[in-house]
C-alpha cells in the first residue's frame, strides 16, 4: 500500500498507549512519528523560548495554548512527503480545525482505556530522554534495569506522571479532547480500538483498521 495513505491520528487519554503504538507503526510501517509531548519535553529540557512557556502548562497537566502547538505542528507536517502518525495532536477542536486546513487525514484511531488502568500505567511508566521509547516496569520492562533497550540512555519517570497531575490531565482530556471522538466520528474517520490488554494484540487491531 502506498505510504501516503497512512496519515494517521492516534487519539486517546493520557497513558492509553498512543506513544507505544506510534512507535510500533514507526518500526513496522516506517511512518514518521510526530509526538507533541516529546517535542515540548525536548524544548523544556533545552530551555528554549517555547520550552520556558510550555513548562508552566505541562507541570500542571494543562494544555499548552493552541496557537503555539498549531504553529509548531503546521511547520513539521507540511514539510513531510511520507506517511506519518500524530501522537498527542490534535487535542482540541481548534487544533483539529487548523489541522484540516493544511492536511487530509486518512485514519483516526481512538484508544479506549478506563481511568484506573491509566493511573496505574503512568505510575509505572519509564521513558527514554534520547529516543523517546516508553517502558512499563511490569508490562514492558527494559532488558537491563533502568536503561533504554534502543540507545542505552538512563530512563526517567516523567514529572507530570505524579498521581495528582495525572488526575488533572484526565480532567483536561475529558473537557478538551474527548469531543474529538464525535468530531472525527461525524467525518467517518474514527475507529475505536480497545486499548486494554496485550500491546501486540492492540497493534494487530490497529493494523486491521488501516
Ligand atoms: P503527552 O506526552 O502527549 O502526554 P499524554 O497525551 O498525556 O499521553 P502520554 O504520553 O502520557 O501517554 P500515551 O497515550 O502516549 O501512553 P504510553 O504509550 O506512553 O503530553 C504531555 C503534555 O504536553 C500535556 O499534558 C500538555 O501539557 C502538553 N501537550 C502535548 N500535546 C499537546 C497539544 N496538542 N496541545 C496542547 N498541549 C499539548 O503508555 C503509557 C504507559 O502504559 C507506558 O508505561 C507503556 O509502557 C504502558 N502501556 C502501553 N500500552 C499498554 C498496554 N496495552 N498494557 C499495559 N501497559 C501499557
Amino acid at each position: 500500500m502506498p505510504r501516503m495513505r497512512f496519515r494517521i491520528i492516534l487519539l486517546g487519554p493520557p497513558g492509553s498507549g498512543k506513544g507505544t503504538q506510534a512507535e510500533k507503526l514507526n518500526d513496522d510501517l516506517g511512518l514518521i512519528r510526530l509526538s507533541t509531548g516529546d517535542m515540548l519535553r525536548e524544548a523544556v529540557r533545552d530551555k528554549t523560548e517555547l520550552g520556558i512557556i510550555a513548562k508552566e502548562y505541562m507541570d500542571k497537566g494543562a494544555l499548552v495554548p493552541d496557537d503555539i502547538v498549531i504553529g509548531l505542528m503546521k511547520e513539521k507536517i507540511t514539510s513531510l512527503k511520507e506517511g506519518f502518525v500524530l501522537d498527542g495532536f490534535p487535542r482540541t477542536v481548534q487544533q483539529a480545525d487548523a489541522l484540516s486546513e493544511f492536511v487530509d487525514i486518512d485514519h483516526v484511531i481512538n484508544l479506549d482505556v478506563d481511568d484506573e488502568e491509566l493511573v496505574g500505567r503512568m505510575s509505572n511508566r519509564r521513558s527514554c530522554p534520547e529516543c523517546n521509547v516508553v517502558y512499563h516496569l511490569l508490562y514492558k520492562p527494559p532488558m537491563e534495569d533502568g536503561l533504554c533497550d534502543k540507545c542505552g540512555s538512563a530512563l526517567y519517570h516523567r514529572s507530570d506522571d505524579s498521581e495528582e497531575t495525572v488526575r488533572n490531565r484526565l480532567k483536561v482530556y475529558r473537557e478538551s479532547t474527548f469531543p474529538l471522538i464525535e468530531y472525527y466520528s461525524k467525518k467517518s474517520k474514527l475507529v475505536n480500538v480497545d486499548g486494554k490488554g496485550d500491546i501486540n494484540q492492540i497493534y494487530k487491531s490497529i493494523e486491521d483498521a488501516l
